[in-house]
């Protein structure tokens, strides 16, 4: 990072100099990068920013109450689409298709609510990695610039996408956000569904749901790990109580990173191993086996879809 102040200065009069005094939109995720954007871009032009949040239905356990809790001060709108998405996913296995779906449907909705405001134009949290990474066709990102959509919009505003991600987090610490923001683990534009192997259903999505909220609480105030996450493997057999269970394979992961483009496993150790899998098969019923991922980034990506 060059210089956080410097940096948030050029930000901030990019932000008001590009939008001129019109009304800008933008789709918060509740990420580091739309979070820091929103907050640069309220302090540019205050009430003329309208960020969009789209609940999926696909978010992690109280996500959508924290973000609502989080920018109460903005002219948040939250929309809220989860039936929607379940519906348009119905029957689809093939990753690439799930996550074409979910970024048209995203597109699409976002369409229609930014059109309503009557913005201008487009604020956008891209930040270098994710321009990096859709040029490498690894995967197809549905957060990078350029997304098209059907609004005649006057123009974009990227204000992060010199930024590799510890430097937005800089940024953030430096404009006194919350730290639950500023440490906030990158969380997927596609959310839960490229942690459930397969089809969705509303099944899988909150058991994935509540893996994920064990994992993190027992991982991330111990061993504060670039992201760690529990995804929905598939279905393997059981004994639970008198019965045997075909219930689902929960698969916990967590990595130390830099940027994303390369991944470590991060060496739980074995006790805290232990008390995951007995908290996982034992607060949610559904779920039969577990186990941890030991595979670095390359080969494997870090998400599971
Ligand atoms: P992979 O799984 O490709 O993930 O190693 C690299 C980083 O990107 C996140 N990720 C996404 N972020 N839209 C996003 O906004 C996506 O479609 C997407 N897919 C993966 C992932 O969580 C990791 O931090």
């Amino acid at each position: 990072m060059v210089n956080t102040e410097k940096f948030i200065a050029k930000a901030i009069d990019e932000i008001k100099k590009k939008s001129d005094g019109k009304k800008v939109v933008m789709a918060l995720s509740g990420g580091v990068d739309s979070s820091v954007c929103a907050e640069l871009a309220r302090r540019a032009i205050g009430d003329n920013l309208i960020p969009i949040y789209v609940d999926t239905g696909l978010m992690r356990k109280g996500e959508t109450k924290k973000i609502q809790e989080v920018f109460a001060g903005l002219n948040l709108i939250t929309v809220d689409a989860g039936a929607e998405y379940l519906e348009a996913l119905k029957g689809v296995v093939d990753p690439e298709q799930k996550r074409k779906i979910i970024g048209e449907k995203f597109i699409r909705i976002f369409e229609r609510e930014a059109k309503k405001t009557g913005a201008e134009y487009l604020l956008q949290g891209t930040i270098y990695p994710d321009i990096i990474e859709s040029e490498g066709g690894i995967k197809s990102h549905h957060n990078v610039g350029g997304l098209p959509y059907n609004i005649e919009f006057k123009g974009l505003i990227e204000p992060l996408v010199d930024l590799y991600k510890d430097e937005v987090r800089e940024v953030a610490a430096a404009l006194n956000m919350p730290q639950e923001i500023v440490q906030r683990m990158p969380f997927p534009g596609p959310g839960l569904a490229v942690r459930v192997i397969g089809e969705l259903t509303e099944e899988k999505v909150r058991v994935c749901r509540e893996a994920n909220a064990i994992a993190e609480e027992e991982i991330v105030p111990k061993f504060n790990p670039w992201q760690c996450f529990a995804a929905v493997i598939g279905r393997g057999t059981g004994v639970k109580g008198d019965n045997r269970l075909h219930g689902y394979i929960v698969a916990v992961r967590a990595v130390s990173s830099r940027d994303a483009m390369t991944a470590e496993v991060v060496e739980v150790p074995w006790d805290v191993l232990h008390t995951i899998a007995t908290r996982i098969t034992a607060e949610i019923p559904e779920v039969s086996r577990v186990v941890y991922d030991i595979t670095p980034k390359p080969p494997a990506t870090i998400e599971y879809e």
